[in-house]
């Protein structure tokens, strides 16, 4: 998808369509919706006279061959009450905008901006989701396939806010295909993408967007000790891989190195402790991640942040077999510290606790945020809607907290208070990875900030958010993406 910021007037935009946001509570008595009004005759006063069009969020009224415009078409979008208006709305309205004109297989459209965001976060948060909006998670499917799509993206600005839309223009574009990166690899089914396969994508990704790249392999990870990660591949006939991809900028402080790391189970099936079959399919997605970093360490490498960062991507099958570990076994993990499996089921902390040693310890990480489909328990507590977040600095959930709100992907922090730990302690060993069903999603997170050391640590719990069941503005079934606008602004802004 082209994406253009044109300074043209409204009436005389050569798109197809001209796309304008109208807020809930406007009268059309003055200002722009006024002459707006009078340019097409009135139509638009009308439809809110007759309550055929209110405006609200993602409301949408079409108008063909509308008059006194040089657009054949109209299309206006609802963004609710203009005292709410953020960036969440205008993603969501580029994306309304986008799927609606698509359906009717128009090609261009042009965008009007108009205030009550900043230039540059306007330019950036329509691009997303235009871009957002474009994804198809179809893409097996032989017949009966939607194959148009609307091209041309115009935003269509004031002569004075032009350099700033485009710069947001230009961050847009590469969040929003480097989340659209991350959903293809959550999506892929794991016949096509074990450990080994997200390696390789994340090499391409390196020489891309000029990072550098490495994998370890089951015999490296041996040598240095990864009981954790090497017991949950033990199972499976696909090897283990913990990818590292690394962005150093040449004036930023190399001592200072931001590490973020992500849960790569390609499949999940439990392993011993076995998980039903009713939707065991969804755990395909159990990378989400591992592909939300390497999605993000791709935006990174693009927009050339002042910052060291390390993305870590711990990547296994977990499986049952005669060769997988059983329920009552014992790890020793990188750290040291040994674990009672007491269910196979709860890898995906086993797996992390030594893909966060090894940030620790071998590539200096002074603070380390996770990502994980740890626990089906945060979709109890908290639905479809909100991820959790939990961690051992406040500062930086907060600040992860605040980002997660600009770019529209929602968190809410659970305690980690001590008496948790209690549920996880072993009889013979160190720790055990399951606590049981009460507090299951700050059991996990205690499990994992026991390898974290002194180092400032947020965890972020994405199994119930990664996959979404319907389709939102920008959202389609399947993988959301969830985490790489968030990691990669946090970055930005540090
Ligand atoms: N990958 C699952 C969590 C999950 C559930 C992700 C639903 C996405 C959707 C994780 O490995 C798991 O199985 N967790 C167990 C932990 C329990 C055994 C302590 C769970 O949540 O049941
Ligand atoms: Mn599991
Ligand atoms: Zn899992």
């Amino acid at each position: 998808m082209e994406i253009k910021v044109l300074t043209d007037n409204f009436y005389q935009v050569a798109s197809e369509t001209l796309v304008v946001p109208i807020y809930e509570d406007e009268t059309c008595l003055e200002g722009f919706c006024k002459e707006l009004d009078e340019a097409v005759n009135g139509v638009i006063s009308s439809l809110f006279e007759r309550k055929e069009f209110r405006a609200k969020a993602n409301e949408t009224a079409y108008l063909h061959l509308a008059p006194g415009l040089k657009a054949q078409r109209l299309l206006l979008v609802g963004l609710g009450k203009q005292t709410k208006v953020t960036a969440t709305q205008l993603r969501q309205a580029a994306g309304t905008a986008v799927r609606f004109l698509r359906a009717k297989k128009i090609k261009s459209l042009a965008f009007l901006l108009r205030d009550g965001v900043t230039a540059a976060k306007a330019g950036q948060s329509l691009t997303e989701g235009a871009i957002l909006s474009t994804f198809d998670p179809d893409s097996y499917k032989t017949r009966e396939r939607e194959r148009n799509q609307v091209n041309e993206f115009s935003i269509l600005t004031t002569p004075d806010n032009q350099s700033a839309v485009e710069q947001g223009v230009t961050v847009g574009k590469i969040l929003g295909d480097s989340t659209n990166f991350s959903r293809n690899l959550v999506n892929e089914p794991s016949s096509n993408l074990n450990p080994v396969d997200m390696a390789k994508h994340a090499e391409t990704i390196a020489k891309e967007a000029n990072l550098t790249f490495e994998a370890l392999d089951e015999e490296k990870m041996k040598e240095l000790g990864m009981g954790a990660l090497l017991g949950v591949s033990r199972g499976s006939a696909q090897e283990a891989r913990l990818i590292v991809l690394r962005y150093q900028h040449p004036e930023a402080d190399p001592s200072k190195v931001i590490a973020l790391v992500g849960k790569g189970i390609t499949f999940d099936s439990g392993g011993i402790s076995i998980k039903p079959s009713e939707g065991m399919e969804k755990m395909k997605g159990d990378m989400a991640g591992a592909a939300a970093v390497m999605g993000a360490m791709r935006a990174i490498g693009y927009l050339k942040p002042k910052a060291s960062v390390v993305g870590v991507m711990a990547c296994a099958e977990n499986m049952p077999s005669g060769t997988a570990i059983k329920p009552g076994d014992v790890l020793v993990s990188m750290s040291g510290q040994t674990i009672e499996v007491v269910n196979t089921d709860a890898e995906g902390r086993l797996v992390l606790a030594d893909a966060i040693t090894y940030a620790r310890e071998k590539l200096g990480a002074t603070k380390i945020v996770d990502l994980a489909t740890l626990t089906g328990a945060v979709g109890i507590a908290l639905g479809p809607v909100y991820a959790g977040i939990l961690g051992t600095c406040q500062e930086l959930v907060n600040q992860i907290i605040a980002t997660g709100a600009e770019v529209g992907e929602r968190y809410w922090q659970l305690p980690l208070d001590e008496e948790y730990g209690e549920q996880i302690q072993s009889d013979i060993a160190d720790l055990k990875n399951s606590g049981g069903r009460p507090a299951g999603t700050i059991t996990g997170a205690y499990f994992i900030k026991e390898f974290t050391g002194d180092t400032p640590w947020v965890h972020l719990d994405i199994a119930s958010t990664a996959m979404s069941n319907d389709k939102k503005p920008y959202i389609s079934k399947g993988a959301t993406g969830i985490g790489v606008r968030t990691l990669v602004s946090w970055v930005m802004s540090q």
